[in-house]
């Protein structure tokens, strides 16, 4: 496997601010490199960029989304802060001092006016301080409906990496080089990077309803149980690919979830079963689409989730990208 590739692509795809409902920065660069790769690329209503390689076989769709966590400005107020709402699922607990940057490249430091430190601070008493000194000159530079996202940048030593949106660019990154390997398949493969899943799986909804596939998976981020200050959960870092049980969203077809364990037994990928308490994934909105479609999930281990420093291992990337260019060579039985 040439590491240095996935390296490549997960600067380029991370280095995208695409927060939820404005994901056209990551959408341009996973365009063009999937054209690289000879695929045929469109996108749709919602924005979701849909790769096909016909085949006779079977109809897959392998799904990764393309938004992260943000924020959206609400108002300034007098003094010049900007009040804000959450993109997706901010844990406010820890945003003091953060830093955001907006579509324009104005930078702000979030801060907070709640008074007990270890109180989660409700959203309300947020703000963003840009060093406005009043209302008018926040106005100039951040409007109303504007969006922002961690400015967190990459980083990569030995096995791991550290940036913002690995959730789910370090997906993005696992199809496009599945792709590379599944351009051979007999198989009619759908490849999906949607839009908005972080406010409520939207966009692959949208799109498993065009495809209607036989059989579907998501390739997104899910926690770990392995650091000092997590919930207990038999998923590691360095442990591999996963394979999803369960999540909030999704019992995971059992047929796809034998699959996928049999695929990555063949092949000697490392892998370990997943159940994410916390959470759901695009394999929840895809499964109740249409008469409902078998659908299951690859995960990729990542701690700090949601954070502007998400870790994950290039190790596990690369167990991913195995597992889930397999299935896309496998034969799958046709509906
Ligand atoms: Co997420
Ligand atoms: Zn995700």
């Amino acid at each position: 496997m040439r590491s240095e590739e996935t390296i490549r692509l997960l600067k380029l795809l991370t280095e995208a601010d695409s927060p939820s409902g404005r994901e056209g920065g990551a959408a341009s660069v996973i365009k063009r490199e999937a054209e690289k790769l000879g695929y045929d690329v469109r996108s749709d209503a919602m924005g979701n960029i849909i790769a096909h390689k016909p085949g006779e076989g079977a109809k897959l769709m392998l799904d990764a989304h393309m938004d992260e966590i943000g924020i959206i400005a609400s108002f300034a107020d007098e003094n010049g802060f900007i009040r804000f709402g959450a993109v997706g699922g901010l844990c406010t607990r820890d945003l003091a001092g953060r830093r955001v940057r907006f579509g324009n490249g104005t930078i702000g430091v979030i801060g907070s006016e709640e008074e007990e430190f270890n109180k989660k601070p409700r959203i309300s008493k947020l703000y963003i301080d840009i060093g406005a000194k009043d209302r008018a000159a926040a106005e100039k530079a951040v409007k109303t409906g504007d969006t922002a996202v961690f400015d967190g940048g990459f980083y990569s030593n030995g096995d791991i990496v550290i940036s913002k949106a690995l959730d789910d660019r370090a997906g993005c990154c696992i199809l496009l080089r599945a792709m590379e390997t599944a351009a051979k398949s007999e198989n009619d493969l759908y490849f999906v990077f949607s839009t908005q899943e972080e406010v409520g799986l939207r966009g692959a909804k949208t799109a498993a309803f065009s495809i209607m596939p036989d059989y579907a998976i998501a390739v997104d981020v899910t926690d770990t149980g392995d650091t000092p200050s997590c919930r207990p959960m038999d998923v590691k870092l360095g442990g591999g690919a996963a394979v999803k049980i369960m999540d909030s969203s999704v019992m995971c077809d059992v047929r796809v979830i034998a699959a996928l364990t049999d695929i990555a037994e063949r092949e000697g990928v490392r892998y370990q079963r997943e159940i994410m308490t916390d959470g759901g994934t695009d394999t929840g909105a895809i499964a109740l689409t249409g008469a409902g479609v078998r659908a299951g999930a690859v995960s990729l281990p990542l701690r700090y989730m949601h954070s502007p420093s998400e870790m994950a291992s290039i190790g596990d990337i690369e167990e991913c990208i195995k597992l889930t260019a397999a299935a896309c060579m496998a034969e799958w039985r046709k509906i």
